[in-house]
């Protein structure tokens, strides 16, 4: 493994801010960009089924043509990248593919692959509000681990959930597959992010139950 981060998860969490102003012009090596989108698709998903697709945008004519469907955020155009996190709607279908292979390596046998198989396309048969539920669970977790990893390799992100839906469909030929469920900028930050707060743990935790 040759990856060199930067940052400790530890520094990456706390260094994290939602970065709206970019350097202008700055180019990401795609070498960096394939290493974030490695890094992020290493994230947990229900089954293994890892519902992420990633829409990658880097030229300036794309940007600029999603600028309004992203009601004008500015770092949209100014960042080196925006990557559309999609959710798969037909996360099932990729079953097979992820379990296949552990079949005929000898991981599993037969008999769970065939469970798997049926309590996947069992949960999945005539539940588009599941498919949908998980598409978006799944894929935001991916998503936090690029904006993590993306930290870590020395770049700012900030996540956008703030965007037509129906006209970055059509503007990126986004099958029916696939739901949009954020964009994510990322490039070298030219202003600190606004200075935010969190709530302090005795108001978010509550121990062993309600
Ligand atoms: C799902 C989601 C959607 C967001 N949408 C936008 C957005 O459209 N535009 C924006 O400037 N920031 C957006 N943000 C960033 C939040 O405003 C930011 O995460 C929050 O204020 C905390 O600040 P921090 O990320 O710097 O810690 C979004 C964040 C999330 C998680």
């Amino acid at each position: 493994m040759t990856t060199e981060l930067k940052l400790s998860v530890v520094d990456a969490i706390n260094e994290r801010h939602s970065v709206r102003k970019y350097q202008k012009g700055v180019e990401i090596p795609k070498k960096d960009l394939e290493e974030i989108l490695e890094l992020a698709a290493k994230a947990p998903s229900s089954w293994n089924l890892q519902h992420w697709r990633y829409v990658v945008i880097t030229s300036q004519e794309m940007k600029e043509k999603i600028l309004p469907i992203a009601y004008n955020q500015e770092q949209v155009v100014d960042s080196s990248a925006v990557v559309v996190i999609l959710g798969d709607l037909e996360a099932d279908k990729n079953a097979e593919d992820v379990y296949k292979p552990a079949l005929e390596a000898g991981q599993i046998p037969q008999q769970v692959y065939d469970i798997l198989l049926g309590q996947i396309k069992g949960a999945y048969a005539n539940n588009p509000q599941f498919a949908r539920d998980e598409a978006i669970l799944n894929a935001s977790l991916s998503a936090m681990q690029l904006m993590l990893a993306a930290k870590a390799k020395g770049y700012d992100t900030c996540p956008m959930g703030g965007f037509d839906r129906q006209k970055l469909i059509q503007a990126l030929n986004i099958p029916p597959r696939y739901i949009p469920v954020m964009l994510i900028s990322i490039g070298k930050a030219a202003a600190p992010a606004r200075p935010t707060s969190r709530f302090p743990l005795e108001k978010l935790v509550v121990w062993e139950s309600f």
